[in-house]
């Protein structure tokens, strides 16, 4: 018998296991059959699923919530919200950013949302963007753990001080490093922009993450560009590629030779559903494309992918909730990802593969692992996919940081007995 902190008993893992989980200060002491024990704090997760917390690997938390501000975006393409966010930059504050992103991240923690890696702009000589979002990370590093990539949002050569920015960025203590190559003036530039960022990883020992041909142009190829230099850096397994959309329409008989690559490289994927479905296909009548980079081919080839939020309520996106499941619901239908163990990994995606490309430490729900889990009004990973239930209970690092009755109210309909739910599992 062992007296813990904190005690979830119960609970089904994301593996089916049934498994009490025993926490004692912010470390996983126990999981396993341990009734009997004791602890300050007790929840039962009995029937619901209980998995590691979701992870999100790309975000834009400058911009988050700032829908509206000063306009909308008319055309819904990924350019007038590059545009648009122009606008908005040079007459923003620090203040007000960092407000926006506190009030997003407590969004997040309430989904069960505990690490996120957010790009911020480095084209701006004042660095408000980053000056904000190093506040932030300070801030919400008790319970959320924000890692912030440097990104050069009007392109590295692109923009005149882009490249002096970023690298003050980095001095100031951003964690990644970022690229946008397809928003160069050409190809060209674009490839010179991966190769010159990459060196910059290499050099401070960094992790990559490059927005990476996030456009419905089949010519658009800067992951090879990325691939490469990954080998020629010895940068293998710390590069991930964001987006590469362009992958849609690329030759088949190139991408058979563009995966293996990928693959080698290590170089992990960071597909957005949300924003992808919205920003893609613009310029096309029909048939219209989807604008979702190769998921399933991806996996057949060993490569990591994890889905991605992007953006909630912002110049690019006027949705979004902060729920990565949510996400994880848009890219299975996206990628027609319906078989069972498809669906399975959609969930996965969002959580243990996702955590992976962040290179978090101590994530998981074993022992010696972070005390940091979600508990969810659900049977297993499909049925969180698919109703996107409330989170009843969130721990991160060792503190109870959300808890949300258990909604037990009956739905009546005429003529029905009063017992209609929408889990299987209840
Ligand atoms: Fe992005």
């Amino acid at each position: 018998m062992a007296e813990f902190d904190i005690l979830v008993t119960g609970g089904t893992l994301p593996d089916g296991t049934r498994a009490d989980i025993g926490i004692t200060g912010a470390t996983i002491a126990a999981v396993g059959d341990l009734s009997g024990s004791t602890a300050g704090t007790e929840i039962d997760a009995t029937g619901d699923l209980v998995s590691p917390p979701f992870v999100d690997p790309h975000f834009h938390m400058d911009a988050t919530l700032s829908y509206g501000t000063p306009r909308i975006n008319a055309s819904g393409t990924l350019l007038e919200g590059i545009a648009l966010w122009g606008e908005l930059k040079s007459s923003t504050t620090v203040d007000a950013m960092v407000d926006r992103a506190l009030a997003y991240c407590d969004w997040a923690v309430s989904l069960g949302l505990l690490a996120i890696r957010s790009h911020v702009d480095t084209c701006d000589d004042e660095l408000k963007g980053v000056t904000a979002m190093l506040e932030v990370r300070e801030r919400v590093k008790p319970y959320l753990d924000l890692q912030l990539v440097a990104f050069p949002q009007d392109g590295f050569f692109r923009d005149p001080t882009a490249r002096a920015n970023t690298l003050r960025a980095l001095d100031m203590g951003v964690d990644v490093v970022g690229g946008i190559p397809h928003f160069e003036r050409t190809m060209d530039e674009g490839r010179a922009s991966v190769r010159a960022l990459c060196e910059i990883a290499a050099e401070r020992g960094l992790l990559v993450d490059m927005h990476c041909d996030e456009t419905d142009d089949p010519m658009s190829r800067h992951i090879e560009t990325l691939a490469y230099e990954t080998q020629r850096l010895g940068l293998n397994g710390r590069v991930a590629g964001s987006h590469l959309t362009s992958m849609h329409s690329m030759d088949n008989y190139y991408v058979s030779k563009l995966l293996p690559l990928i693959a080698e490289a290590e170089i992990t994927a960071i597909p957005n559903p949300l924003i992808n479905i919205v920003l893609q296909g613009r310029h096309d009548t029909f048939p219209k494309r989807r604008g979702l980079t190769r998921v399933k081919e991806m996996h057949a080839q060993g490569i990591t992918v994890g889905w991605g939020q992007d953006c909630v309520r912002d110049p690019w996106y006027s949705l979004g909730t902060g729920d990565m499941l949510d996400v994880a619901f848009m890219g299975l239908h996206v990628a027609q990802m319906t078989a069972p163990e498809e669906m399975r990994r959609c969930f996965d995606m969002v959580t243990t593969e996702n955590a992976a490309i962040l290179h978090l430490d101590g994530y998981g729900l074993a022992e010696g692992n972070t005390a940091s889990l979600v508990v969810l009004d659900a049977g297993d990973p499909i049925e969180a996919v698919r109703l996107r239930p409330d989170r009843l209970a969130v721990i991160s690092k060792g503190r109870v940081v959300s808890t949300k009755a258990r909604n037990d109210s009956q739905l009546t309909l005429e003529g029905r007995p009063p017992s209609v739910r929408r889990r299987h599992s209840a």
